[in-house]
């Protein structure tokens, strides 16, 4: 038999067990990703732009992710959270475009987003508080046969493999965050890094390709960080792309393969961490002073 920890990184496996309906896009191989098709970005935007009333939030980005973790830093207003918002299907964008492995998707909703494999992180609510670890995993997966009454009725014998297969994907998961011994822990009792664990485990729970993390740092203890930035760079490298936001440029010195600076709706400048960080202008737009 096959171990958990295959099964969940076996792509036809993961599809098995999750009634994947992606079936219009290629399944990457674990490991290789979409890095092996290295033509086409796994993200881009062009020209995006989102005005509130007056206020340009974000005014003209072209981004391109070809890194497997891309950091976007920049002051407080400059648009990052908008930026991941319209991305992320969250908001709709004034101008411009998205794609994802080269296809537009401007107009889909996060529900379908995460379907194609573009996953957002949302904080554990009040709700999910009070169920269990493991639990939080089963309610984060795609539609099921089950869900239904009539699927219940008509399909007991595949609503069982569904949950049993369902079951499986969310103990690898578990296992993949370090988190498995913690299953049957009400999610509320968790600390503010293994909450953020149990967030990237929700997400790895829908197959993801690109992971987008607002602050993943925030409220996190400084001992905790460390497992933090470990278990994104695992997932990473199994071929899991990452966009994230975060105002600790400690993590994102650690963790990011290049660094977007944003700065009042556009981006500033891009490199790497000690490249953008040796730029005068980046350090301008974080202090607010002139050179
Ligand atoms: N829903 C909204 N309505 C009006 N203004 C907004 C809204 N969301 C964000 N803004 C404004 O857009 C600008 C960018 O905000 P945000 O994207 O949250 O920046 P960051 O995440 O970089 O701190 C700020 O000036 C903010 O006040
Ligand atoms: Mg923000």
């Amino acid at each position: 038999m096959r171990s958990v920890a295959n099964t969940m990184w076996d792509p036809v496996a993961f599809r098995a067990a999750e009634g994947d309906s992606r079936d219009e896009l290629p399944v990457p191989a674990p490991g290789a990703a979409s890095r092996a098709r290295s033509n086409v970005p796994l993200l881009e935007t062009r020209n995006l732009a989102k005005r509130y009333g007056g206020l340009e939030a974000v005014a003209g980005v072209d981004l391109v992710l070809s890194h497997p973790i891309t950091g976007l830093i920049g002051p407080n207003g400059a648009g990052k959270t908008t930026l991941l918002n319209i991305v992320s299907g969250v908001e709709r964008a004034s101008a411009g475009e998205v794609r994802f492995r080269g296809r537009a998707i401007g107009a889909l909703p996060p529900h379908r987003l995460a379907a194609l494999g573009l996953v957002r992180t949302f904080q554990i609510s009040r709700e999910l508080n009070s169920l269990t670890v493991l639990e939080n995993l089963l309610l984060a997966r795609p539609h099921q046969a089950g869900e239904s009454l009539f699927g219940l009725f008509a399909r007991p014998g595949r609503v069982r493999r569904e949950e049993a297969a369902a079951i499986e994907t969310a103990r690898a998961a578990l296992q993949r965050v370090n988190l498995w011994r913690l299953a049957d822990a009400p999610a509320g009792s968790l600390s503010g890094g293994q909450k953020k664990l149990l967030e990237l485990a929700r997400a790895v729970m829908l197959a993801p390709r690109l992971i987008l993390l607002d602050e993943p740092a925030a409220g996190v203890a400084p001992a905790m960080e460390e497992i933090l930035i470990d278990t994104i760079r695992g997932l990473a490298a199994d071929g899991v792309g990452f966009l994230i936001i975060e105002h600790d440029l400690e993590i994102i010195a650690a963790l990011c393969d290049h660094v977007c600076v944003m700065a009042a709706g556009q981006i500033l400048t891009e490199g790497s961490f000690a490249e953008v960080t040796a730029d005068a202008r980046v350090v301008e737009a974080y202090l607010g002073l002139k050179p």
